[in-house]
Parts: C-alpha cells; structure tokens; sequence
C-alpha cells in the first residue's frame, strides 16, 4: 500500500492538525552564543562520562577544605574536619590514602565551646584552615580546634605523615579563624633580609590573615614563626575595619600582599559599601622602638576596583592567586570578584588580573587621611620624609616616619582591573591559574574556577579580548560550593575539596572533540588535532609540528585544511558517515542531533533545500519529521560556529515500500543502518491491516493529552520554572522547564544513561570509584 494522499484519511488529517499545533507550542530555539558573555561550550552535568572524574572520600570524614601539594608534586594533603591525610596522586585515577593522622579538638574544648552556645554538631570541631610546608621533614597545620585555634608541626617520613605529639600543639590565635565560617589566608615564606634574599626552602615566617577573636570582631594581620619578631596590625589605629575577611596572602620579593575585603569607610553610601582591597607589609619589618612595638611600621592599605564601565562594580573579592612570569612578562594576579548585589535573585562575577608592577606603583602615590572633625577621607599628598614613610627602608627608630604611618594607612590611588571575564548569574569561590603551550610555541592563561553551586568552569584568556569558556563541569549533582581547588601540574589535574571529599578532574579530555572542526572551535590549548591518527588529542609538552590547533581564532578552515598547501584546501564538509532509517508512513520520525557546542547554531538541510515547514519542527535539537510521501532523502544537522559550518550528523531516510535511489554526490560515504524514535499517529500501512479505530483514537487521545499538558506547562513555566533554577542545578537532568517531551515514543532505542555513569560506578580507567577505608 502506497502512502495516503495526505487528506483522505481522518485521522492522517488529525495527525497533522496536532503536529501543528505542537509546532506552535515548542519553545524557540536558542540559537545560542551571540550576547557579551562567553558562554560554556560544553556542559557536562554530574557523571557524565564524557568528563570521568575521580572521587575521594573517606567514611567518616567530611569538609576537605585544605590541600597542599607536596614539593615533588606526588602526594597531596589535605586537611579535613579533625584529621589530616596523605593522599598518593601519581598513578591515574584515585588518589591513593598513604595516611591519615587523626587530630580533633580536646573533649575539654568542645565542652567549652558547647557551653559558649556553638554547635556541638557542627562547630565545635577541629577544622584545618592552615596546611604548609615548614621545612624538608616538617609541615606546619593549624585549626579552628573547637573555637580554640591551635597550631602544631607536624613530621613526615617518606611524605607519610607523623602523629601529631600533644606537646607539640600551641595556640594558633591569629593564624586560623575561631570559626568555621570566618576566612582566612596564611602563606609561608623564606626570611628576607635587605639584598640577601634566602628562599631556598622555606624556614620562614607565616604571613596571616584571620579574625583573631571569639566574636569575629578583630581582624589581625600578623607574622609568627621563624626568627623575626612577631608583628601584627593595630586594632586600636582601625587599619583593619572589624569586618575585614582575608582571601589570599601572595609573597612577593620583599613584601606580603593580601587581598581582603571589608567594609568601606572613606565613601558614604546609604548602604553598608563592601570594598575590595589589597595591603603590603615588608618582609624587613621588624616593628617600632619607641613607636609602633611589635606592630607593623609598613603596613599600607588600597582599594581594589575590578568594574565594567557603566555597571555596578564587582566589589567583594573572592579570591586571588598569582600567576609567576615566565621571563620577559610581569607576574600576575588573577582574582575573582562577585557584586554585593543581586540582580533578579542572583550575583554576577568578574575575574581581573592585575600586574605586581601595578600593585607596587599604587603604594608608591599619595595617602589619604581621616579628618577627625568631619569624619571624611581627603587625599594627603606625598610627605617630606626621607625614607619614605610605610616603604621597606624606613628603620625602627624614625619616628617621624612611623608617627606618620600610624594615620596615613590608606593609599589614595587605586588598583584598578579590566574584567577578563564577566558572568552573570555564577558565584565564583575560588580559582586556579596556570599557562599551557599551544602549537604555536605561545602561553596561554588557563583559569579553572569553582562555583557555589558545584561546577567548575575552564576559561581560558585569549588575548586582549578577554576570556572564552571552554567547559562547564558540574562536580555535584545538588549545588554545593566547591571549597578549595589545587593545581598538579604534574598529573595534569585539578584538585577540587568539597564538604564530602575530592574530586580529581584531569586539565581536558580531547577525545570528546570528534572531528578536526569541533577539536578546533573548541580553542582549549591542552587539545590539538594530530591528522594522522584523525584524533583530537592532548598535547604534549613537545608538540608535534603536525599537530593542529588555532587558539587565536579557532578557525578549522585553516587548521582543518589538508595537505601541504593548508589554505588552498579547505576541509571536507562531506559527512564522515551516513545513518540510514527507514520510514514508516503515517508517523513522526524523530531524527536526534547531539549539539557539540553551544557556541553554534544548529540547522537541519534536507538535499540541498531547507526542511520542508509544514511537515517538520525541531525539539530539543532533534528533527521531528511527519512521514508523508516525498519526505525521503538526505537529512543534515549543520553546526554554524565562528563563521564556520560543518555536518553533526547526516540521515538518509528511506520509505519502506520505495527504497529511493543513491544519490551519487554522497557515494564512497559509509552507511549505516539505525533505529530512530518513530511515533504512529495515524493508519500507517503496518496498522491499516488491522482494520480497528481503537489503536488510532488511543495514539491521537494520548497525543491530545500530551499536547494540552504541554500547554499548561508553557503557561505555568516562567513562575514555575524561576523557583526550580534555585535548587537545582541548571540544565542538568531536566530540560528548562517548558520543553517536556511532547510525544509518546513508540519505540526508543535511544537508552537515555547510555552516556552516564552513576556516581560509585567504575570506568574503564578505575576512575569515580571511591576508597574507603573502614
Ligand atoms: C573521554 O571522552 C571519550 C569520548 O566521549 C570517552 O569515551 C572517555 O571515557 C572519556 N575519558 C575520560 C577520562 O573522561
Ligand atoms: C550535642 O549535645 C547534646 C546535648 O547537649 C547531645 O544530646 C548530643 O548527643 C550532642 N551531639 C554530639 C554530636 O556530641
Ligand atoms: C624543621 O622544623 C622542625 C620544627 O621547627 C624542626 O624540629 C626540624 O629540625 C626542622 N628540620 C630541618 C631539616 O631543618
Ligand atoms: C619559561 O619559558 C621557557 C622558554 O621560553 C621554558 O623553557 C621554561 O620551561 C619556562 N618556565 C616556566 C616556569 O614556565
Ligand atoms: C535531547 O537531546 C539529547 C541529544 O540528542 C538527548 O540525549 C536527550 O535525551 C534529549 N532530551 C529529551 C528530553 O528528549
């Protein structure tokens, strides 16, 4: 039996009817890209395997919030809630628990501190906030230790760690938090004296940044250990406004800078300002005699402004790394911001870079002084005392200078950043930075940054154009920050602490890019394209000459082009392979197209035309096609990115009663025959034998309900929708809201876990499989 002309039969007629009505329902596609932000490329939700991660966990233990890499750059440790572990990372996969040495807070100090009203079940423990290397055989850790900070070295032998010895445990105020919740920076560096600088291994001091009291009302900024006098900042002088809350300390050669944020007081504002700011001491500190005993006499305070023209500043730093320079270039520090604000319920964030050059100059400018009369900031030029007050040579004794200091903290100028990278409705917590050679011999700035709600984000810096984000990770499936990140360098990974243990995520996974376009567009430096094994490929350090990649501007036609004369022979655009499916008349034939990138458009081309309107829609990507005599033929899903458009997948559809000719343009190609999701929605040849309405008035009864609860949930998504993006993590697992499928499938041969591995399960490289050790 041929296909019925369209119209005779009643229920072809209705079939079509609710295939337009569904038409007018779907959602629009988003032809994605396009706006000012970068936007992921790729999204891995939790689990895909596309992107296998490596969990640790431990039974027992939570809060991973402390990592350190060990000098070799083989054993991570961590610092957890009352235990402190050595984790083997150099073979692939899990890290490997080498050991692990219990110290929790005494019973008498969680006794006090459940008495002081704190939680016996949530803070009253000992939680790692400081994790260094002291010296060859010693690391130094300190911890909240139940509202009771304390401090203790700790040995090593053979990178496993020694118990920690009672007599050895000392006060830590200053040095961690009393409260969990409080931030807190701390950094060890080697001694400097004027000219001699010995940072060889560090047997230095510890720079630290905290709150230093019960309440949370004293922030301090003091430097303990090693052999020169213990300073820190003066409470009564307001160097520090009681809010102050510390988020990196970076050594430089002769002085400490640490990035905070605090209150701001020079500006009036009917709201409570939070600012973001950097201060200096000197490593040659030594303190006052007369004046400023055993207080800073260099330490210097500016605003750190990372804005947009025209928009409200990201005023509140997060954190902030330094990215040394390799030869001719500046270092760096690179440093998260979110805004004080929310707009429409959630904070934007901005990465800004700022050069130690720069830093430096703004200490070198004016001051500002408080008018004790107006309580108002004026700009106080540059003072006629040599040394300079707050520089690195002014001496104990010279008082005219530290008399100075005592009210001249604040710098006139300020740090002023260029957002690298602006995102809207992501909290950035921490961040990792490194440099990755591309093919052309060239550095490029590789940022890895965690979010409150579990993801991490790979960005990397392209140029003066700002930053492009290459991949989404979601590491959770619930929305948790992520804690902490660590770089090894080594294993190629990223270390990222959660509440419940570690994930280890490897810097990129270059197979998931198929084809030398896709490999391309993606601009990850970490991934190139080695035409003689046709695979998308991470790059080693030496990179092969044939190697292809264009991080500049991710253009295949000149990456992708074969032979010796790349530019005269653009890549092919003939389709790798073709999949064939048959048609059965009467049904809508869902044809899916997995979308590489969601920098691309997508558009589907039947031969050489567009896809006849009336006959087909696009949902969720996939081609949605009512079998009609005259449907048959070469489908295309075409990606567009960059200028640049290239074939996802190619079908061939064939009737079943009509196989249709070859078309020469497309021999030599592959074929392969697959099974797509078909629906009946009308006397389809298979169903006319039967010669019974009842199998029809179900399709088109159950089609009718689908179409009017899609409906109803068009109408309730906007409200509906708003309140589910704030507890669950976007896009993963759920389509946005709206695009529920809209029809019944028949058949479905799609297995929807094909790509997923559940958390516990084990890959083939052992990964996502966690330890536990009873
Ligand atoms: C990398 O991607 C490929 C292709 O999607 C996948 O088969 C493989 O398991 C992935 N490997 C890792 C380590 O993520
Ligand atoms: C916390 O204290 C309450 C009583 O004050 C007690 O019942 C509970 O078991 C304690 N929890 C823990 C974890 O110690
Ligand atoms: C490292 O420091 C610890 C603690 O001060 C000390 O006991 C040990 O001797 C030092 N080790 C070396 C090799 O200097
Ligand atoms: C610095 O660059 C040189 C080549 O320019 C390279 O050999 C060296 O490994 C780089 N060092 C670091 C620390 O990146
Ligand atoms: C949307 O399309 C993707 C890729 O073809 C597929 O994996 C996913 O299951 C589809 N979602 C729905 C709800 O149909």
């Amino acid at each position: 039996m041929a296909l019925p002309a369209l119209g005779l039969d009643p229920w072809s007629l209705l079939g079509l009817f609710l295939f337009q009505l569904l038409l007018l329902l779907l959602p629009p596609t988003n032809a994605g890209g396009g706006g000012q932000e970068p936007v992921p490329r790729v999204k891995y939700c939790a689990g895909d395997g596309r992107r296998a991660l490596s969990f640790f966990h431990q039974k027992g233990l939570q809060d991973f919030d402390t990592l350190l890499l060990s000098g070799d750059g083989g054993t991570l440790y961590v610092g957890a809630r009352e235990a402190i572990l050595a984790l083997d990372i150099q073979d692939p996969g899990v890290p490997r628990l080498k050991n692990m040495i219990p110290w929790p807070a005494s019973d008498r100090k969680k006794n006090e501190c459940a008495f002081k009203k704190k939680s016996n079940e949530t803070q009253c423990f000992n939680f790692i906030r400081v994790l260094v290397s002291f010296n060859a055989t010693h690391l130094y850790a300190c911890g909240t230790f139940a509202f009771s900070p304390a401090c203790t070295f700790i040995g090593l032998q053979d990178s496993y760690l020694l118990p920690i010895l009672e007599n050895r445990v000392v006060e830590g105020k200053g040095q961690s938090p009393f409260d969990p919740a409080h931030k807190h920076t701390a950094v060890l560096t080697g001694e400097y004296h004027v000219g001699v600088s010995t940072s060889a291994f560090p047997d230095g001091m510890l720079y630290s940044g905290t709150m230093s009291n019960f309440l949370g009302s004293e922030p301090i900024l003091i430097r303990t250990l090693g052999s020169q006098p213990v300073l820190k900042t003066d409470n009564f002088l307001r160097w520090l406004q009681s809010d102050a809350s510390f988020v990196a300390a970076i050594p430089s050669t002769e002085v400490v800078y640490f990035f905070f944020e605090e209150t701001a007081s020079e500006f009036e504002f009917f709201e409570k300002l939070h600012i973001s700011r950097v201060a200096r001491v000197c490593k040659n500190d030594v303190g006052g005699e007369k004046l400023l005993q055993k207080k800073w006499t260099t330490f210097l305070k500016a605003q750190v402004l990372c804005a947009q023209p025209g928009q409200l500043p990201f005023n509140v730093i997060r954190h902030a790394v330094l990215l040394p320079s390799n030869s001719s270039g500046d270092s760096q520090v690179y440093a998260v911001f979110t805004s004080q604000w929310e707009i429409s319920g959630t904070r934007s964030s901005a990465v800004c870079a700022f050069s130690l050059e720069n830093i430096k100059r703004v200490f070198e400018g004016k001051y500002k002084e408080l008018n004790k009369e107006t309580s108002r900031w004026t700009t106080y030029g540059i003072p006629n005392i040599d040394p300079r007050p707050g520089s690195c040579s002014v001496g104990p004794s010279s008082d005219k200078a530290l008399t100075f200091m005592k009210d001249h903290f604040l710098m006139d100028e300020q740090l002023v950043g260029t957002p690298l990278l602006v995102k809207s409705g992501v909290e950035y917590t921490r961040l990792a930075v490194e440099t990755a050679r591309g093919t052309d011999g060239r550095d490029h700035v590789v940022m890895y940054l965690g979010t409150t709600t579990g993801s991490l984000h790979k960005a990397v810096v392209s140029g003066d154009s700002g930053a492009h984000l290459v991949e989404e990770i979601q590491l959770f499936s619930d929305p948790e920050p992520v804690r902490n990140l660590q770089l090894a360098p080594v294993q190629g990974a990223v270390f990222a602490g959660f509440s419940g243990g570690i994930w280890k995520v490897p810097r990129a996974n270059c197979s998931v890019y198929e084809s030398c376009m896709d490999c391309v567009l993606a601009r990850d430096p970490h991934c190139a394209w080695d035409p003689k094994s046709s695979n998308c490929r991470l790059l080693p350090t030496h990179s092969p000459g044939s190697w292809r990649q264009d991080m500049e501007h991710g253009n295949p036609d000149w990456a992708c082009a074969n032979g010796p004369m790349a530019r005269s022979h653009p890549p092919q655009r003939r389709p790798q392979i073709i999949k064939e499916v048959l048609a059965v008349p009467n049904s809508i034939l869902e044809l899916p197209c997995a979308h590489p990138s969601a920098l691309a458009s997508y558009h589907w081309s039947h031969g050489t035309a567009t896809v006849p309107g009336a006959s087909s829609a696009v949902y969720n990507g996939s081609l949605l096609l009512l079998l009609r005599a005259g449907v048959g033929g070469l489908y295309q899903c075409w990606a567009t990115e960059n200028g640049f458009s290239y074939p996802v997948v190619s079908y061939w559809v064939d009737s079943e009663d009509q196989p249709l000719a070859l078309d020469p343009e497309l021999a030599g190609i592959p074929r392969e025959r697959v099974e797509a999701p078909l629906t009946r929605v009308g006397g389809g040849a298979a169903l006319a034998a039967q010669r019974s309405y009842w199998p029809h008035f179900l399709t088109v009864t159950v089609l009718l309900a689908l179409v009017l609860s899609g409906a109803l949930i068009l109408l309730l998504a906007s409200p509906l929708g708003a309140l589910r993006a704030r507890g669950k993590v976007q896009g993963c697992d759920t389509l946005p809201p709206g695009e529920k499928a809209p029809l019944s499938r028949e058949k479905h041969l799609h297995p929807p876990k094909e790509h997923r591995t559940s958390a516990g399960d084990v890959d083939a490289d052992n990964n996502r499989l966690g330890t536990e050790v009873a």
